[in-house]
C-alpha cells in the first residue's frame, strides 16, 4: 500500500523530517520564508497531510483546494491560524505542539522583561557605537524588577511558568484569565486573581500570555494603556493582534507607559509605523521558543501528531479539538 503523502511547508529540524520519512512520503518546501499562498494551495491539492507553520493560513479555501486532506499538524502551540471548526467539519484532525515550549517561552519572556527594564539593548548599542566614556551615575537608568508587581494576562501553562519565575525576584504576582486557576496553583505561585482593569492599574510589568481569539484581539488598546502606570512595561510573547500596535506606538512615544518588550507583531513580519524608532521597546523576531532543544522537540511532536492521524489512525494526544 502506498504511503500517505504530506507537505512540510518550511525548513524544519532534521529530526522532524527523519521521523516523517519513516512513515509518509514527504514533499518539502525547504525554505526559510513562508510558502507563497498560491503554491501552498497548489501543492496541498494531492496531499493527505500538512505539517504547517503559524504563517500558513489553514482555512476554508485551503480545505477546498485539498480534498484528500486528513490531518494538519502545526509546528507551534498556537493554532489561531487554523480554522479548527472548518477542519472538524471536514473530518481533518488538527494537532499542535503543547508543553514542550513552555519553559523556553517563559525564559524568553523574562529575557524581554529584563532587557526592557534594564535597557540591555540600548547599552549594547552604546558600547558598539563607541559612546561609552566611563561609569556614569545617570547613564541609561532603568527600572527595578525585584520586589515589583507582575501582571500576567492569560494564566495557562506559559503564563504560570512566567509567574513561577517571578518568585525568584520576590515579586507580587497578579493574574487575569477567563477562568480562575485552582487554589493549589494560586498558592504554589503566590498569584492573585484580579479583574483586568485592576491588573493594568497595579502592575509594573504586564505580560501577555493569552490565546488570540475574538475576545482577546486588541485587548491591550488605548484604553488599557491609559489604565497602566506611566512607569509600567508591556511584554508580549503571545500573539501580535492581542495588542493594538498603533496604540502601543502612541503610548511608547508619548511615554504614557515606560517601555515594552515584544516578540510578536500585529502584522507580522511587519511592524506598525514608528515602532522601530521607539528606543523604549525591545523588539525580537518571534524567538520565544527558539532554542535548539525546544525546536527539535516541537518538530518531533509535530511529526508525531501527523503520523498519529495518517498512519497510526489513533486519536493523537496533541489533537486540539
Ligand atoms: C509560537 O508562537 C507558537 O505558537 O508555538
Amino acid at each position: 500500500m502506498s504511503k500517505p503523502r504530506i507537505l512540510v511547508t518550511r525548513r524544519v529540524p532534521r529530526e522532524c523530517l527523519d521521523l516523517l520519512k519513516q512513515h509518509v512520503d514527504v514533499e518539502h518546501y525547504d525554505k526559510a520564508t513562508a510558502i507563497p499562498r498560491g503554491l501552498l494551495l497548489k501543492t496541498a491539492a494531492d496531499k493527505d497531510g500538512l505539517l504547517c507553520l503559524l504563517t500558513d493560513k489553514i482555512d476554508a479555501e485551503l480545505l477546498a483546494a485539498a480534498p484528500r486532506l486528513q490531518a494538519v499538524s502545526t509546528f507551534s502551540v498556537g493554532y489561531d491560524h487554523v480554522d479548527v471548526p472548518a477542519c472538524k467539519a471536514r473530518g481533518v484532525a488538527v494537532t499542535n505542539t503543547p508543553g514542550v515550549l513552555t519553559e523556553s517561552t517563559a525564559d524568553f519572556t523574562w529575557a524581554l522583561l529584563m532587557s526592557a527594564a534594564r535597557r540591555v539593548v540600548e547599552g549594547d548599542a552604546h558600547m558598539r557605537g563607541g559612546k561609552y566614556k566611563g561609569w556614569d551615575p545617570l547613564l541609561l537608568l532603568g527600572s527595578d524588577v525585584s520586589g515589583k508587581t507582575l501582571g500576567v494576562i492569560g494564566f495557562g501553562r506559559i503564563g504560570q511558568a512566567v509567574a513561577k519565575r517571578a518568585g525568584g525576584f520576590s515579586m507580587r504576582v497578579l493574574y487575569h484569565d477567563t477562568k480562575r486557576a485552582s487554589s493549589d496553583v494560586e498558592a504554589a505561585l503566590n498569584a492573585v486573581f484580579v479583574p483586568l482593569h485592576e491588573l493594568l492599574r497595579e502592575s509594573d510589568y504586564v505580560s501577555v500570555h493569552t490565546v488570540l481569539d475574538a475576545g482577546t484581539r486588541h485587548l491591550l488598546d488605548d484604553r488599557a494603556f491609559g489604565l497602566m502606570k506611566k512607569s509600567a512595561y508591556l511584554i508580549n510573547a503571545a500573539r501580535g493582534p492581542i495588542v493594538d500596535e498603533k496604540a502601543l506606538v502612541r503610548a511608547l512615544k508619548s511615554e504614557r507607559i515606560r517601555g515594552a518588550g515584544l516578540d510578536v507583531y500585529e502584522w507580522e513580519p511587519k511592524m506598525a509605523p514608528g515602532l522601530a524608532s521607539c528606543k523604549n521597546a525591545v523588539l525580537a523576531p518571534h524567538l520565544a521558543s527558539a532554542t535548539l532543544e525546544t525546536r527539535v522537540k516541537m518538530g518531533v511532536m509535530a511529526a508525531e501528531g501527523l503520523i498519529d492521524g495518517l498512519v497510526r489512525k489513533t486519536r493523537s494526544p496533541y489533537r486540539v479539538d
